[in-house]
């Protein structure tokens, strides 16, 4: 039986979209957003995909969203919940809910740059290495164990924007590979690190373009 996931998203989508174009063995069950008018879930209803949307700024608080929100997530049965540029904060109660089942994709090499504005901040530290993580959620915010990688070199000339772009890229690259992984029930969590259970692919990605 192939692998329920549920996609979570804000706004452009473009790595929901790499995920769809992937080709994966999984059936994306609903694309849910925050977010009414997400580029993200025009794009799935024009798949053909179960689009919802759940509107944040109609309910009280976040707590009393998050916990709509997990209804709507837990009625499609879910073996995956995908994170892809879902820009809000999850509850601990939601977190609880998903946890084992929750990836996401954050745009820094983590630990470093947890939250906002990742490309600003890695120029303003003048990192020679930058790129983006894919790690199962945990209650601490952008900080649960890895499940790959992939690093850019930082350019003399980048600009925040142009160093997104490079980035992006390689979100489009790992994430499809992680979802894959978990949905052929490869990936081993072990005392917060993550590794294959056939370790002949690599965690670790490394841009080649300078
Ligand atoms: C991506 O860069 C993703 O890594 C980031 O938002 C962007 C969404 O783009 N996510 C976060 O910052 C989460 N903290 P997309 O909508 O085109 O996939």
């Amino acid at each position: 039986m192939s692998c329920r996931v549920v996609v979570l998203l804000s706004g452009r989508g473009s790595n929901f979209r790499a995920i769809v174009e992937a080709g994966l063995p999984i059936d994306i069950v609903a694309v849910i957003s925050n977010r009414p008018e997400a580029a993200g879930l025009a794009f799935a209803r024009e798949h053909g995909l179960t689009a919802v949307a759940l509107d944040h700024t109609q309910f009280a608080d976040r707590e009393v969203f998050d916990a709509r929100l997990a209804d709507e997530v837990e009625r499609h049965q879910p073996d995956l919940v995908v994170l892809a540029g879902y820009m809000r904060i999850l509850s601990p109660a939601f977190i609880a809910r998903f946890e084992g089942r929750l990836l996401n994709i954050h745009p820094s090499l983590l630990p470093a740059f947890p939250g906002l504005k990742t490309h600003e901040r890695a120029l303003a530290e003048g990192v020679k290495v930058h790129g983006c993580t894919v790690h199962f959620v945990t209650a601490e915010l952008d900080h649960g164990p890895i499940v790959i990688q992939a690093a850019v070199p930082v350019r003399a000339d980048d600009t925040p924007d142009t160093l997104a772009a490079r980035v992006l890229a390689q979100e489009h690259r790992i994430y499809p590979r992680a979802i894959q992984w978990f949905a052929e029930g490869r990936l081993v969590n072990k005392c917060g690190r993550v590794n294959l259970r056939d370790d002949s692919a690599s965690q670790s990605v490394l841009s080649t373009e300078s």
